[in-house]
């Protein structure tokens, strides 16, 4: 039989990277992309050395005309698309009004927009062929809007509700969609969260490491789910904000002030005056 293809954004490291890793490892053809060629070129060649076949694209995925090279490219190389993993993201702390419209603009495009993008790029192909998964990657934090990542909060609730929604659309089809919700994982994503550059030391590197992501993902291939939170227990997330909502109102200056003003001061020194 044809091996399946996967296609995963974001994968030039965290989460992306380690699920391309599980998902070459579990037999599929995986594309990657992501826009820092050098760490798809170094995934690739983990990849292959595990005997596994791979191929990189990159692409900015804040541009709708990359999304549609991506697609293209992938279906050119390969001919099909299996299963879409939704990944790629990111987040800012600070507060709404502070934030450079530019930064939240893309934040928005890239969080929100190619989500909503690849996925129809990809849909008709597998609606055709009455097969496929679409997995998309929110967080605990579209359930728990806090600040000082209010925006980005909210980018992943509206991937949490467009991706029950559109499971809900396609029941009765071949085709499944998921939504991941990981807390917090050991990746670059507080580094540049927090206005440093992805390169720079991990010292604000906190949570599960990614592979406990990537695995869950894989085990949605078996046991399709409509959404998994990672580790399970996040799973009380909603049901937090359902009936403490209040008390979130009135005790999220804990978090802010134990747990992200000191990860916002580290940030302080590399941001641009
Ligand atoms: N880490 C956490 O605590 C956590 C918790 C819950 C959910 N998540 C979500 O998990 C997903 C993966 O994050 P991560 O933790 O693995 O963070 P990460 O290590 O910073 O990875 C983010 C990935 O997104 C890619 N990306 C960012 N902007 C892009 C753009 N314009 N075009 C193409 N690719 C872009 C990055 O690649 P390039 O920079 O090379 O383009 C990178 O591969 C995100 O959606 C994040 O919101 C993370």
């Amino acid at each position: 039989m044809e091996r399946q293809v996967a296609l995963v954004t974001g994968a030039s490291s965290g989460i992306g990277w380690a699920t391309a890793r599980a998902l070459a490892a579990g037999g599929f053809r995986v594309a990657v992309t992501a826009r820092r060629q050098h760490r798809l070129d170094r995934l690739l060649a983990e990849i292959v050395e595990t005997g596994a076949e791979a191929a990189a694209f990159p692409a900015d995925l804040g541009r709708p005309e990359d999304r549609e090279r991506l697609v293209a490219a992938v279906r050119r190389h390969w001919g099909r698309i299996d299963l879409l993993v939704n990944n790629a993201g990111f987040g800012h702390y600070g507060p709404t009004a502070e934030i450079p419209w530019d930064l939240a603009d893309r934040m928005l495009a890239v969080n929100i927009e190619a989500v909503v993008h690849l996925t129809r790029l990809v849909l008709p192909e597998m609606l055709a062929r009455n097969s496929g998964h679409i997995i998309n990657v929110a967080s605990v934090a579209g359930d728990l809007v806090v600040p000082p990542s209010v925006l980005y909060s909210a980018t992943k609730a509206f991937v949490q509700a467009f991706s029950e929604g559109l499971d809900r659309e396609l029941r009765g089809t071949g085709v499944r969609v998921s939504v991941v919700n990981p807390g917090p994982v050991r990746t670059e994503f507080a580094r540049v969260s927090a206005g440093l550059s992805a390169e720079a030391p991990a010292e604000l590197e906190q949570g599960i490491p990614p592979e406990q992501v990537a695995a869950v993902i894989v085990s949605l291939l078996r046991r399709p789910r409509k959404r998994a939170y990672v580790p399970w227990y996040w799973g009380a997330a909603p049901w937090v904000a359902l009936l403490f909502g209040w008390a979130i109102d009135r005790l999220f200056w804990v978090w802010e002030r134990y747990r992200l003003k000191p990860v916002r001061e580290i940030g302080r020194p590399e941001r641009p005056a």
